[in-house]
């Protein structure tokens, strides 16, 4: 981390706003001015920006902190506030979807036909037995089915679980379980990398395969037809989506629910083998993903076409594909597949294609496309871009030049966003047209937002130093909890720092000496593989569970393209090393865990060793191991048990 550090401390280039770009933004500086002023008005005037069906009257409720309340008498239904309000406000004729499926084949949905849509899925679903409170699976890949899913289950007042497609059947089977979830909606499958990648095998898995778990609480799997590959059914559980939802009434009345009714379960990695149920509620969560995407995206629902490039499956598709771009009414772009499918220049045809003034996507594809070359981009059209943002992990300084300067043709303003499935939204960004921005540095809290750094005892760093990212106050789209476990709410985000009150982020961060914050990457066993969280405990849990398996250790190592990697150290017991090579048990490990967490979860790299480096007290150093991964020079060994271990394993690496 030190020499990213020296890396970071050498940049020094300043990009002001052009007073262009400045003339026409959403934002002003006038925002921080108000928020400090007085933050609670502040987040209640945005809150008032929304439809509410019955209007609040109490802003925050903080009395039994860390549980907060946002909006709490006030009533509200997102779905409403996503489609229906538009479509009665005269703009039901504007395309909300632009559709493109991996093959080619397009959609254009206009707000109407979406709203439409979404009330005969809600009628479907009400058929089926969804009620308020209710939880839904939905297990899809991006098409526009999922989204008038998602919002079908939000317009019922029931919660929906969203799973990334890139999941096995058994992290699958372990959400829907911890969820208690009702329904499951699927597909046959989705196109990824010129071939159909099928999906409902792997709900039927999930559902017949409960080994000693609690008793199944799916009623019925709805399934869209996609890509026509054959699928089992089970006839009474499994119903076609093609068969009920068109012939389903579109007159639907969206009912108000409360401002703290859940709107859904997002499972993220932790520092234990179990996924967290981050649980986010509605009227706040909203409120905050509606603001920040229309300030930071400096989103002009009229002309802009916005693309934020993220799966449903993760939060930034929630917030900034699902739920903020729709309740502002906004056109967007969806694409199914892959970046690079069938050509390496797919993203920047879609870009010129229709038109993207407004792309939002993760560092690691912006690696990925610079290691390419900026031949590919520069054979398309880009000069609709006009804003660029960035999300999911640092981006180094090459990087944000890059996508600046062949991208954004070198005048696109850049915002570096920092948060967290936690955080349900943004929490620290530049503000276009307001800010000058630094490459690499996500800088400053947005307005109504409390951010500080931290040494370990809670105090604020300073400028020039390093520490422990916090939030300091309580904002609207914070998390209200993790499903069915409140423990571990208050364990793992608030007992750090109890006196003081700050939520703790689990990132280390630097103040620059104009105070604004530069992210170093996680400081707890989480690692962030392209912008995917994912956690060495459960990687590591995955890895023993194979019967070749004695022990396991798993570290993220910086990696070029990804950030970071995958890199597990095992030790094999003595009979499956003597009647198999090395290599193929590595193979057969790496697709072992694809199969058991997902194909993202797979190690880079697989090492067979003879012992693992423990303290006396029998912790793994994991530290060490990273030193190996990473190439390096192995660090202080000291604390080791059994100080020439390190040694023995470098060399079993080379
Ligand atoms: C990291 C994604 C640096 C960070 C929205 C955080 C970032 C984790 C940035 C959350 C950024 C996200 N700069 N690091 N702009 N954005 N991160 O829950 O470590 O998938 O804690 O949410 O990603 O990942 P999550």
């Amino acid at each position: 981390m030190s020499s990213q550090i020296d890396h970071l401390l050498t940049e020094n280039r300043r990009f002001a706003p052009s007073p262009e770009f400045a003339a026409n933004a959403v934002a002003t500086a006038d925002l921080y001015a108000q928020a400090h002023a007085d933050r609670e008005a502040f987040w209640a005037e945005q809150a008032r920006a929304l439809h509410w069906h019955t209007p609040f009257t109490e802003v925050l409720d903080w009395s039994n902190p860390p549980f907060a309340q946002w909006f709490a008498d006030g009533e509200l239904n997102v779905a409403y506030n996503c489609l229906d309000r538009h479509v009665e406000a005269g703009a039901g004729d504007r395309v909300a979807l632009l559709w493109e499926g991996e093959p080619g084949d397009e959609r254009r949905i206009t707000y109407a036909e979406l709203t439409d849509e979404v009330r005969r899925v809600a009628n479907v679903l009400t058929d089926l037995g969804v009620e308020q409170g209710d939880r839904v699976a939905i297990y899809l890949p991006m098409i526009p089915e999922a989204i008038a899913a998602m919002l079908a289950v939000a317009r019922l007042g029931a919660i929906h679980s969203v799973i990334f497609g890139g999941f096995s059947a058994d992290s699958l089977r372990t959400r829907i379980d911890d969820a208690g979830a009702k329904l499951v909606i699927t597909s046959d499958g989705g196109y990824r990398k010129g071939r159909v990648s099928p999906l409902k095998p792997a709900v039927d898995q999930a559902l017949a395969d409960r080994g000693n778990g609690p008793q199944g609480t799916v009623e019925h799997v709805l399934v869209v037809r996609r890509t026509e590959n054959e699928v089992g059914w089970t006839e009474g559980r499994d119903i076609w989506w093609h068969d009920t939802v068109p012939q389903a009434s579109a007159d639907h009345v969206a009912q108000p629910f409360p401002a703290e009714n859940p709107l859904f379960i997002l499972y993220t990695s932790g520092t234990t083998g179990k996924p967290k149920g981050i649980l986010h509620t509605s009227g706040g969560y909203l409120t905050q993903a509606t603001f920040t995407n229309r300030v930071a995206h400096d989103l002009h629902p009229e002309t802009d076409v916005f693309w934020c490039t993220a799966d449903i499956g993760w939060i930034t598709g929630h917030t900034y594909v699902t739920y903020g771009p729709l309740a502002n009414g906004a056109t967007q772009v969806l694409y199914e597949g892959t970046p690079d499918t069938p050509h390496p220049g797919r993203w920047w045809e879609l870009v010129e294609k229709y038109g993207v003034t407004i792309l939002y996507t993760a560092p690691t594809a912006i690696r990925s496309f610079m290691k390419l070359g900026r031949e590919i981009p520069q054979r398309f059209d880009l000069s609709s871009i006009r804003l660029l943002g960035s999300v999911g992990e640092p981006i180094n300084p090459e990087a944000w030049m890059w996508y600046r300067n062949i991208i954004g043709a070198g005048t696109a303003p850049i915002i570096d966003t920092w948060w967290q499935t936690e955080t349900g939204a943004m929490m620290i960004s530049a503000l276009p047209g307001v800010t000058e921005t630094k490459p690499g540095s996500a800088q400053v809290p947005l307005p109504g937002i409390g951010v500080d750094v931290v040494d370990e005892s809670g105090e604020h760093v300073g400028n020039g130093n390093g520490g422990l990212l916090v939030l300091t106050k309580p904002w609207p789209s914070m998390l209200r909890g993790l499903w069915g476990d409140p423990e571990r709410f208050v364990e793992t985000y608030w007992e750090k720092f109890q006196d003081k009150g700050y939520y703790f982020a689990g990132d280390g961060a630097r103040l620059d000496d104009d105070g604004d914050v530069w992210f170093l990457g996680r400081v707890d066993d989480v690692m962030n593989v392209s912008g995917h969280r994912l956690s060495t405990t459960e990687i590591e849990s995955a890895l023993v569970g194979n019967e070749a398996v004695a022990e396991a250790a798993v570290v993220g190592a910086s990696d070029e393209t990804t950030g970071q990697a995958v890199v597990a150290f095992v030790i094999i017991k003595q009979s499956y090393l003597d009647a198999h090579s090395p290599e193929g048990l590595a193979g057969t490990l790496r697709q072992w865990v694809g199969e058991q967490i997902g194909p993202i979860a797979r190690p880079r790299d697989v090492y067979i060793v003879g012992e693992l480096p423990k303290t006396r007290s029998g912790k793994i150093m994991r530290r060490l191991l990273r030193d190996v991964a990473e190439g390096r020079e192995v660090g202080d060994t000291t604390t080791l048990a059994d100080t020439a271990v390190m040694s023995v394993i470098s060399a079993q690496v080379k």
